[in-house]
This record gives C-alpha cells, structure tokens and sequence, in this order.
C-alpha cells in the first residue's frame, strides 16, 4: 500500500517525482522519499510525514538529478521512522523502492546477513535491494555490461521472492537506465518523448505523458531515455499494448474546493450520470453492458455471491436487496478476508461479483481468486479502475466511470457502484422473466432522473452543515436504517468514524432494543434514515424509543414522510422519495454529514489517520 515512481529523462527529474508523489499519498502518507543517481554515487533524501516535508528536505539539500525513484509509504513491517522509509540503499550503489510485502523476507535476510550485509532498518524491502546487489556482484563476469547485469540480477532475485512487488531500482553502475518488476501490485511505464517514467498509477505522471504500457504479472521491463523494454516472467522480451489514459489533470486537481472529498460528493451527478450514459443511450438494460459475452453468461445464473471490503461491501448490501426482489435470484455478500478463509459452499452457476473502487484491494482480489478455485464458472467485476487487477482477473467486467478517487473515503465510487449494481439487477431480472418491458422503461426513467434528484441531495448542504456543528463534540454517534436503508445507516456510520474519528455504529432499527438502545442516552446522537417507504411507520416507532431515553434525533426524511421537527427531534427532508433508488440519494446527507463534521473537528479530511485508500496487504 505504497506508491511508487521513477523516471529518467535530460531534464532534472525531481520535480517530476515528487509531484508524482503527492498524486500517490492516497496510497500511503507517513513518510517518503527520493533517490537520484549518477556515475558519481547514489543519494537520497527520506522524511516522515508527508511528501511536502520531503519536498523541502530535499530543495534544502539542493537535490537535482536525470534519473531517479520516488517512493510514498503505508507502515507494514517496521514503524514509521526514516530509516523505514523508502527508498533502500545497498552498498552505497543501488537503490530501490518496493510496494508490497515480501512474505520470505526472514529466511532471505538470514541468508545475506550470512554474506555479510548489514541491515538498517525493519523493513521486508531492504533484503530486495541487499538481494539485488548480491546478483549484481555474482554476475561480474569481466567484460559484461553492468546494464545488462542490472536487469538480471533484478530478474534473478525476484525469483528468489515470494509475496507481492512492485519494484523500482537504479545504480551508479548503470547510470542510464532503471529497471522495474511487477508481482501482485499495480505498476506501468509512462513513455515520453526522450524521456520514460514507472509508476504505480498513471495519475502519477499524466502531467508528463499519457502513453502507458501496464505491466503484467511476473514482467521486468529496463527504462532507458531511448527507449523501454519488457520481458516476461519467462525473461522472453514481449511486446505489450500502448494505452493512451484519458485521465485529465483537472480530475486530479482541487479546482475550488477545500478537500478531494468535498470535491468528489459534489461530483457525484456527473459520476452517476456518466456511468449510465451507455444504458441511457441504448434505451434499455442490455446484457452486453457488462461485456460481449455476458448475455450468454446471465443467462445461466442462479445465484449472485458478492465479495467485497469496506465501502464497496456495503454496496453490495444495498444491492442484495435488489437482486432478490428484482431479478428474484438468491444473493449472499461476504466480506471479502472473511470468505477467503472459510469452507464456503460454492455453486458454480452462482456468479461471483467482487466491488471495488481500486481494483486492486488484496482480499478482494484473493477472494475472487479462491471463488474460482472453488468451482465459481463466472465471475463479474465492478470497478473504478480501468485496468486494474480485479477486472483484469473477471470475466465480465463493468467499470464505474466517476473518474479518479483521491479522497480516502469513499463517496462518489459507492453511489457509482450502486448505479452499476442496479443496472446489474435489472438485466438480471431481464433474463430472468421478471422485468417486462414497461417495468424496465420504468426503472429507466427512474435512473435518468437520478442525478437531478442526487443534486437536490446536494443542496441540502448548509442544513446539514449546521447539524455538524453539533456532532462535532460528541464521543458517540448511532445511525439507524431499516431495509433498502440499513446498509446506508453502516455507510453514514463508516464515513463519520473514518474522517471525524467519532465512534459510530450502524444498527437496523428493529435492532435497537437488542442491544444498542443500552447506549442512548442524552450525549448520544441518533441519525435516522427514514424515507417514505412502507418501513416508515416501524422506523417512526424505533425513534420513539429512542426519545423516551432522552436520545437526540437527526432524521433524514423525504419531503412527504410527514414528520415534524419537535424537541430533540431535528429532521432534515431530501426533496422526494425516489424509489427503489431511494438509498443512492440517502447517501447524499450521510456523506455531507461526515465532511462537515470532520471539518468542524479540523481533521486530516483526505487523509485520515492510520488509513490508506488502497488496501493490498492482508
Ligand atoms: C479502503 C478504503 C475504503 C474502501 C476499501 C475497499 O479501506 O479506505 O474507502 O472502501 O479500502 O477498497 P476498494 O478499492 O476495493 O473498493
């Protein structure tokens, strides 16, 4: 959960790593570094904190350089200390970056202690560069270009690795080129005009190229000003595609916001709108959405088994509720680290649909990976990323098109996975006979009104910012839902806890006297989802109990769920009931309700303590 880049080109390279680097804090922000080379030696400059304390360490030092490697960290082994961070050195000559875990790093690191190297620090990413250096030196052979001893002796000792990397190294033995691996996490080659960059994600180095080559499993490549070349797992040189990315600067660029998260809430009309241009062109719920082959596949599905992490797992909770009333198909959805550990029951004609925004999310991906060894046939991805791991290992895939996440909370990739979900639903129920064309029209017509509505959600934002003046001093918050609903009272729970670090928790109403209503007392605030749906009047008779503890209530409500404001009651309405699509636009307060809360509280909205956007370790 790190992010890496590199680059080499004519001009001095720092500026371009480390603006690199703080497009990849989302992936890590406790402490990074750079390392430049030249036939002179290797140095580097680490900082803890974020890349901008980095950044002045390093125009302090009057860092400048044509070849270099950037590195944004996440702690996994070892703390947060400088001598943890990245980039690693060996013998003064070779330094290398390292996003991943390497799961052998005990018997490698007793192995070169026994060669005599020295280790610095705690990491797991220290044995690479030591194990890299000790190919280098085995390969002397008199006459051999250190060039060419560089990449094999990268390519030897990933075979020795076992875990996941994605690697970034140079040396003052071979001051004209880099050299990089991919295992088990996210790397491709930006190539320039004279110039060529690596990186974790293209946002890294979109503001010098948009040509990408996306490495695959197992692949090497060597970088060099002139040119770049990848090799397979095999050491065979391949060829693979070009892509030319379409992410803009703007999506990467605050624009006049204060926060990425305030930005992407607001962005959320056209995130929706875009991710369901192509149903809305066509006029209808096609199969083929989800991929060629996909009305073929459908077709055969029983079943739907859901996997997913944290806000793309409730998601998933949302959309089982519209899979079994809509397409009538039995639908399970399992945290993803929990279904890969257990002996699940597995049907092969139940399709596996793993959530994520990422992509890259490890437990997901291992989850997708042991549906299949269980005899899964089909499997289904929904995601943000283009590209990336999951989809790449799908079937049939089906992007969200809300364009670059940089908060960490999630937000307008859920209300995204939730359009895509009930797209799902609907040419599932389709191919099941229970969606007649007037039914369908009608879900459609629905789905075109649904940024407008999601907008009028947005609107409501200084009412809910005054309510979050009030949160802000609580310890405690409970948020209740019933239904269609619950799974948004867990995602208004997450979103407060993850940026404000206000405890919350998230019950189904009827649950309350089970347990929660223990906790209500006059310092407890109560949110309250309660659109006008046939659970309201049960909804109505939770709160009541919930008032006779003295607890205070924050009721989102539509404008004709026939509440009135009264002592201790706050309410709060969206401006109409909108269906089965009801929970996309709930999501709208609940959201706005954590940022202004976080913000009341001054917290780190974007980049909340101890989290890290994208998951790939256990
Ligand atoms: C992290 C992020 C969450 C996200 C979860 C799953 O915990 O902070 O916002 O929901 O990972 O990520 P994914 O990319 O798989 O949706």
């Amino acid at each position: 959960m790190c992010g890496i880049v590199g680059a080499i080109a004519d001009r001095d390279v720092v500026p371009v790593l480390v603006e690199g680097l703080k497009r990849l804090e989302y992936r890590g922000y406790d402490s990074s570094g750079i390392a430049i080379a030249d036939a002179a030696g290797v140095r580097r400059v680490r900082r803890t904190g974020r890349v901008a304390e980095m950044e002045q360490a390093a125009a302090a030092e009057g860092f400048r350089g044509t070849l270099g490697i950037g590195h944004t960290r996440w702690a996994t082994h070892g703390g947060v200390t400088e001598a943890n961070a990245h980039p690693h050195i060996s013998h003064g000559d070779l330094a290398l970056v390292h996003n991943g875990i390497i799961e052998n790093h005990e018997q490698q690191r007793e192995r070169l202690r026994a060669l005599g190297y020295a280790f610095e620090s705690q990491t797991d990413t220290e044995v690479i560069a030591h194990l890299i250096h000790h190919h280098m030196v085995q390969g002397q052979a008199p006459g051999t270009d250190p060039g060419r001893r560089l990449l094999a002796a990268l390519q030897a000792a990933v075979k020795e690795l076992t875990g996941a990397y994605a690697l970034a190294v140079l040396s003052r033995a071979a001051p004209d080129r880099l050299v990089c691996a991919r295992m088990g996490c996210p790397l491709l080659v930006g190539l320039g005009e004279g110039e060529n960059f690596v990186a974790s994600d293209v946002s890294a180095i979109v503001q010098a190229t948009r040509r990408v080559v996306f490495l695959e499993e197992g692949d090497t490549a060597e970088i060099r000003r002139e040119g770049v070349r990848v090799f397979d797992a095999g050491d065979r040189e391949v060829r693979r595609e070009v892509h030319v990315s379409d992410v803009s600067l703007a999506s990467l660029e605050l624009g006049p916001y204060r926060h990425f998260m305030q930005k992407e809430i607001h962005e959320q009309p056209r995130a929706i709108a875009d991710t369901l241009e192509a149903a809305i062109d066509v006029g209808g719920f096609e199969a083929e959405l989800f991929g060629a082959r996909a009305g073929e596949v459908l077709r055969g599905v029983t079943g739907v088994q859901i996997l997913a992490c944290g806000t793309s797992y409730y998601a998933g909770l949302t959309a089982r509720y519209w899979i079994e009333a809509i397409a009538g198909l039995p639908c399970s959805v399992e945290i993803a680290s929990e279904y890969r550990y257990r002996d699940a029951y597995a049907d092969p004609d139940h399709l596996i649909v793993t959530i994520s925004q990422s992509g890259e999310t490890l437990d997901t991906m291992e989850a997708l990976k042991y549906a299949k060894s269980l005899g899964h046939r089909h499997t289904l991805s929904i995601c943000n990323v283009p590209e990336s791991a999951i989809p790449r290992a799908s079937g049939l895939v089906c992007y969200t098109r809300a364009g670059a996440e940089i908060g960490v909370a999630s937000t307008k990739a859920f209300t995204t996975q939730l359009a895509a979900l009930f797209q799902l639903t609907v040419v599932l129920g389709k191919l099941q006979g229970r969606v007649a064309p007037e039914r369908e029209a009608g879900y459609l017509e629905q789905l075109r009104r649904l940024p407008g509505s999601v907008q009028h959600a947005l609107n409501l934002e200084p009412q809910i910012a005054a309510w979050a003046e009030r949160f802000a001093g609580k310890h405690n918050a409970l948020f209740l839902g019933r239904g269609l609903h619950y799974p948004i009272a867990l995602e208004g729970a997450l979103k407060l806890k993850e940026i404000s670090y206000i405890h919350a928790e998230a019950y189904p109403a009827g649950e309350l006297k089970h347990g929660p209503l223990a906790l209500v007392d006059a310092a407890m605030p109560v949110v309250v989802i309660a659109p006008n749906d046939r659970l309201l009047e049960k909804v109505k008779s939770n709160m009541q109990e919930v008032r006779a503890r003295g607890g205070e209530l924050f009721v989102f409500a539509d404008q004709d769920s026939n509440f009135t404001q009264s002592e201790g009651v706050h309410v709060i309405r969206t401006p109409r009931h909108a269906g089965v699509l009801s929970p996309v636009i709930h999501t709208i307060p609940v959201q706005l309700l954590a940022y202004h809360t976080a913000l009341a509280r001054g917290t780190d909205v974007d980049k909340p303590r101890n989290l890290a956007k994208s998951v790939t370790v256990e």
